[in-house]
């Protein structure tokens, strides 16, 4: 299953339940929400105020991507705010383990996100306690940035791991520079949740844009 998850960072702040709204009308699956702490990451953006603002005005699937030291020390006020799944990054925590179980042991999907400088391997021993790997092709941290295709091997390589251990039903992110014209990479590589900022919300017309993100996913399937 594909899905499609526009990153609330490219959005226009002035109005983000409408914005929210225009992408949930236009066909996404998931909101995708980038929460940076201005340590981890070179840039600070929101915190769970505004993922519990707009719970109630949407039906989507709030994917929130934790890009904070230590997310332990924040992950309940992100399932209060009613978040479905929290990714973590790796590199940001002591004990990626412990984090990734609490969050399975209360109700909300397990996401572990590795940096584009990060070898795919770390998170094979992890795969057991999580929901997605979600690979970077930017460096974290700003919308709006270029692809890095060296990311996609990762994403093979992963999803070949998971196919020969009997993991298929792992979801593999990808999140950063993705656009129609290269998707179909991601796609073909194994990717299957797709994170677009910039090419849905900046979109004058989101419904086509979202379009052609599955219609470059459908001529370029995963084919193992
Ligand atoms: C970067 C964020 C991404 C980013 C994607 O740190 O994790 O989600 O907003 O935006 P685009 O699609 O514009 O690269
Ligand atoms: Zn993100």
């Amino acid at each position: 299953m594909i899905y499609i998850a526009p990153s609330l960072l490219a959005a226009n702040f002035t109005c983000l339940a409408d914005e929210v709204k225009k992408v949930e009308e236009a066909g996404a699956n998931y909101l995708h929400l980038d929460v940076m702490d201005g340590v981890f990451v070179p840039n600070i953006s929101f915190g769970a105020g505004i993922v519990e603002a707009l719970r109630p005005v949407s039906r989507l699937y709030f994917d929130v991507h934790l890009m904070i030291v230590e997310p332990i020390r924040y992950v309940d006020n992100f399932i209060s705010a009613g978040a479905d799944s929290i990714t973590i990054h790796y590199e940001s925590c002591k004990d990626c383990r412990t984090v990734l179980e609490y969050l399975k042991s209360h109700s909300v999907k397990a996401g572990l996100a590795i940096s584009p400088d990060t070898p795919y391997d770390v998170v094979l021993p992890l795969l057991d306690v999580v929901d997605m790997v979600l690979v970077m092709t930017v460096e974290p941290g700003f919308g709006g940035q270029s692809l890095i295709f060296g990311a996609l091997d990762k994403v093979k390589h992963i999803r070949k791991y998971m196919d020969e251990n009997g993991l298929e039903n792992i979801d593999i992110q990808v999140d950063g520079g993705i656009n129609d014209k290269n998707v179909g990479l991601a796609s073909a590589a194994g990717a299957n949740v797709i994170v677009a900022g910039s090419a849905i919300f900046k979109s004058p017309k989101p419904r086509l844009a979202i379009a052609a993100l599955r219609e470059a996913i459908n001529e370029n399937p995963y084919v193992g």
